[in-house]
């Protein structure tokens, strides 16, 4: 395996964690780059479902070393929460590793969140209204608070006090919400440097001597490729970039250490929150896929907007990481349907586009050009290879891939860390 990253090739949701989960059997050293408790994972191990939003789902292995990179934006009480569930079952964390340079949330960021998104009216963003948006803004401000900040109780209180003066003049002059308490917020944050101190370390150290050892490390994205800050359907994306190349910013490593990029896809596509989704049913089979995939927010358990499989966006997804493969996960939710079908291009004014474009107004102008092909009525929960799915199936992945111009190395076909069919070597 040596080093793969592994990245979400939609709006986020594809099922990287159960990926994640699969391939951390192998690897040594699991990494998140990016995000905060915007994402969440679900894990079912046993039929014991695990919901993580920023420990990479690694940790479930008791052997592994658990990574939060310095990309990630880390709210601690979050972060806290997540060590406690994971201890009550039993569940090591010492192998949990947190980059000194990661930045925190604070109860202002997430205060900004909502205020920011309440004045927006109409155009709000549909943000998960965690804070993750204002903390990156505070970084790229240069005003952050880093975890080797937060972990020194001096230059907290010093960074701390300078950013509720200026946050709390926003927050009531210009929205008119409520301000924190900065001896109350350094106080608790205080007690939270204290639980988390022992996991901050010099993650970069620790990642380039892993590789320099050739061990297997998965480096593993959260969101996906069109929530991406600069490649995602701006504005409607997150303040991170969830594309592969940030894995190299997000770990500290150079571009050099990285062997194979993996794509993740569902068999179909969904979409949270506000923006244009060009192959979006409002129908009974977007219906069908919600209830068949459940298909609610794992962070905000808000219904998740469904659609057929997009191939423009596929072959996007496939130019701008890199991918070597696509893992295809929830092929047995359209098991039941009569046809499937896979978007080819856009019909865009009289012309067929092929390339995703960068303009939103095109975008929201574009009709899909679908391919439609006979769907497949069997159970495939219990498929362990490729020769077990139905022809129509077989075919259906196969047209996907031809798409998107890459082959598959995996597919899911539910929800367990057993229901994984592995079709190349990763
Ligand atoms: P934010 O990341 O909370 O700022 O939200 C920005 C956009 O990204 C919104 O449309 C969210 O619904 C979306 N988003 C953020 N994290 C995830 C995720 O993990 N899965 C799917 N959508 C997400």
């Amino acid at each position: 395996m040596s080093t793969v990253v592994l990245i979400g090739t939609q709006w986020g949701d594809e099922g990287k964690g159960k990926v994640t989960d699969f391939l951390a059997e192998k690897a040594d050293v699991i990494v998140r780059y990016q995000g905060g408790n915007n994402a969440g994972h679900t894990v079912v191990v046993d039929d014991k479902v695990y919901k993580l939003h920023l420990i990479p789902s690694g940790i479930l292995y008791q052997d592994k070393t658990c990574i939060i990179g310095s990309g990630v934006v880390i709210d601690p009480a979050v972060l806290i929460r997540e060590l406690e569930t994971l201890e009550s079952y039993g569940i090591s964390t010492v192998n949990l590793k947190i980059s000194q340079r990661a930045h925190v949330i604070f109860p202002y960021h997430k205060l900004q969140d909502q205020a920011e998104e309440a004045s927006k009216g109409k155009n709000k963003i549909g943000t998960t209204c965690r804070g993750i948006g204002p903390a990156y803004m505070d970084k790229s401000a240069r005003i952050g608070i880093r975890m080797i900040d937060l972990i020194d109780q001096d230059e907290l209180a010093v960074l701390l006090e300078r950013n509720v003066e200026g946050k709390n003049r926003m927050l009531t002059r210009v929205y008119g919400s409520e301000g924190v308490d900065y001896k109350a917020v350094l106080e608790t944050y205080r007690g939270y440097a204290d639980t988390l101190k022992k996991y901050v370390a010099d993650v970069p150290v620790i990642v380039n001597e892993a590789i320099k050892q050739g061990k297997n490390v998965l480096f593993e994205g959260a969101q996906g490729t069109l929530l991406d800050l600069d490649y995602g359907t701006y504005p409607f994306v997150t303040s991170s970039n969830p594309t592969a190349g940030a894995a190299c910013i997000g770990a500290g490593i150079g571009p050099t250490k990285i062997d194979r990029v993996l794509g993740v896809a569902k068999a179909y596509t969904t979409r949270v929150g506000e923006g244009p989704f060009p192959t979006e049913l409002k129908d009974e089979v977007g219906a069908y896929m919600r209830d068949q995939g459940g298909e609610f927010g794992t962070t905000t358990g808000r219904p998740r907007r469904c659609g057929w499989f997009d191939g423009v966006i596929g072959r996007y997804a496939v130019r701008i990481n890199g991918l070597d493969y696509l893992a295809i996960t929830k092929l047995d939710v359209l098991s039941g349907l009569e046809k499937v079908r896979i978007c080819t291009g856009y019909k865009y004014r009289g012309d067929v586009l092929t390339d995703f474009p960068a303009s939103l107004k095109v975008l929201s102008e574009c009709a899909p050009v679908y391919e439609e092909m006979p769907g497949w009525r069997e159970d495939i929960t219990t498929a362990g290879k490729l020769e077990d799915l139905p022809a129509n199936a077989r075919k259906y992945l196969e047209r996907i891939s031809e798409v998107a111009g890459v082959p598959i190395a995996l597919i899911g076909v539910g929800s367990k860390r057993s229901q994984t069919i592995l079709t190349a070597n990763l």
